[in-house]
């Protein structure tokens, strides 16, 4: 089985091999009937950036040192087609624009006195602006020369970038085989599973939303909703990350579990303030904090080359989301939360179900196909899904509060109007995904953004 990550330099790829090196790899048959074991994996990073790549090599290289049973192998190019080529999944994780990019999607906005911030906002608008181009014509050279390949898209802004993605195989007549994925579903769900004292393994999740705009509705164990009980215990619902974000009496008033990124909706003002007054902009901090780790790791030594990346990796995880968390009261990260193991094992968790048929529930990015009633068939969501052999199968969600609705399709269309824009090269359009943008309170507002982000 032949893995191709894009975005193969990228600092998080050695998640997803630990993640690889982790699992048990046994005895295991494709759809196709043929057996394969983790040693059979081949694993092809692909970057546009050498230095990157050999950094990333040098980790991964002492994680297979110390790791006792079999290995897939790594493969490094920066040959696009060739990654591709012979591809059965082929992983997205992609920063068009690196880093620096972020920062100016953060700044601009920020100098207009709106929300600047990697997914959400304007900044979200003006990185999938970014983004956008490539993701397409990645995915046109994965119809071209891989067409079987499953593409499970960790590219940000997932949401739109896993619809722009799909819409080029259903416009071949190619079965859509994009699936995108995030962990902060998966996280919400395991904090609140145990915040009640449940193995989230035995739990079942209503979960509904976009991406990075999604809310947990029940929590199930054994047939009994348990979010009622979780809602009405104040210390329960402190004790883990979005309680303390969006305290226990605003989660009350809402009845359900916000994704953490509804922090910048429902404390707009408060997580503004936050960002505007610190130092530095989260990708200022990256920016910094990344480049001297791809300065620092030396490619000849795998140890000192994996004590650096596990040391900035930890420090990232230390400091994500610190703005939020200094509005909401200031407070630290769960331990539990820094260990990673989120969306590495969502990946994997995928591509085994996919790969091996063991059938499973995740909550992923696809289609809805009218598993959220109001929006249309085509639609990327972010829900529950059956996956298995044939992939992955949205499960019908139930009607969706007015609230959750109305912000769905208000980002639905912004996303749209993103989408069309980059197709196009629209102006007209481009402006219309900033303007409709919730977090973005005015028309000259965003025609002032659009100038100084250039491009359009
Ligand atoms: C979470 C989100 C990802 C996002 C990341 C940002 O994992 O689900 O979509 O990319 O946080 O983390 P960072 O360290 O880059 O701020
Ligand atoms: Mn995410």
């Amino acid at each position: 089985m032949r893995l191709a990550v894009l975005g193969g330099g990228g600092f998080r790829v050695p998640l997803v091999h630990r993640a690889l090196l982790d699992d048990a790899g046994g005895p295991s048959s494709s759809p196709d009937g043929v057996h394969h074991t983790v040693h059979r994996t081949e694993l092809v990073l692909y970057d546009t950036d050498r230095t990157r790549l050999d950094a990333i090599g040098a980790v991964l290289a002492h994680q297979r040192e110390q790791h006792a049973g079999p290995a897939p192998e790594v493969r490094t190019t920066t040959d696009l087609d060739e990654a591709l080529r012979g591809a059965d999944f082929v992983f997205s994780a992609i920063r068009v624009g690196g880093l620096a990019g972020r920062v100016r999607d953060e700044r601009v906005p920020l100098a207009e006195g709106v929300l600047g911030q990697e997914t959400v906002g304007a900044g979200g608008v003006l990185y999938g602006l970014r983004t956008l181009p490539v993701a397409v014509r990645i995915a046109e050279r994965v119809a071209a020369l891989a067409p079987d390949a499953w593409v499970i898209n960790f590219t940000n802004p997932a949401g739109m970038v896993t619809e722009a993605m799909g819409r080029v195989f259903r416009e071949r007549g190619l079965p859509d085989r994009v699936i995108g994925i995030c962990d902060s579903p998966v996280g919400l769900c395991r904090r609140a599973a145990h915040a009640l004292g449940v193995d989230p393994e035995r739990a079942g999740f209503d979960y509904v939303g976009l991406n990075h705009l999604g809310w947990l509705r029940r929590l199930v164990v054994d047939g009994v909703d348990r979010l009622p009980e979780l809602l009405a215990d104040t210390a329960a619902l402190e004790s883990f990350e979005e309680g303390r974000l969006f305290g226990a009496d605003w989660l009350r008033a809402l009845g359900a579990l916000p994704n953490e990124y509804l922090h910048y909706y429902y404390f707009n003002r408060e997580a503004l303030a936050s960002v505007r007054s610190a130092a530095a902009t989260r990708g200022e901090f990256l920016l910094d904090q990344q480049s001297r780790f791809y300065e620092r790791a030396r490619p000849d030594d795998p140890a000192q080359a994996h004590r650096e990346w596990e040391r900035v990796r930890r420090e990232r995880e230390e400091t994500y989301m610190a703005e939020s968390r200094e509005a909401s009261g200031g407070w630290e990260r769960a331990g539990c939360d820094l260990e990673g193991g989120g969306y590495d094992r969502v990946a994997l968790a995928l591509m085994r179900a996919i790969s091996r048929g063991e059938r499973t529930t995740l909550i992923l990015n696809v289609p809805g196909r009218g598993a959220v009633p109001g929006l249309d068939d085509d639609a990327v969501v972010e829900v529950p899904c059956l996956v298995d052999a044939t992939g992955a199968h949205p499960l019908a969600t139930g009607p969706v509060a007015a609230d959750q609705l109305g912000l769905m399709l208000t980002l639905k269309a912004v996303e749209r109007s993103a989408i069309e824009a980059a197709r196009d090269g629209s102006r007209r359009a481009a402006l219309r995904a900033l303007a409709l943008h919730p977090l973005v309170d005015s028309v000259p507002v965003a025609e002032r953004i659009l100038d100084a982000a250039g491009g359009f």
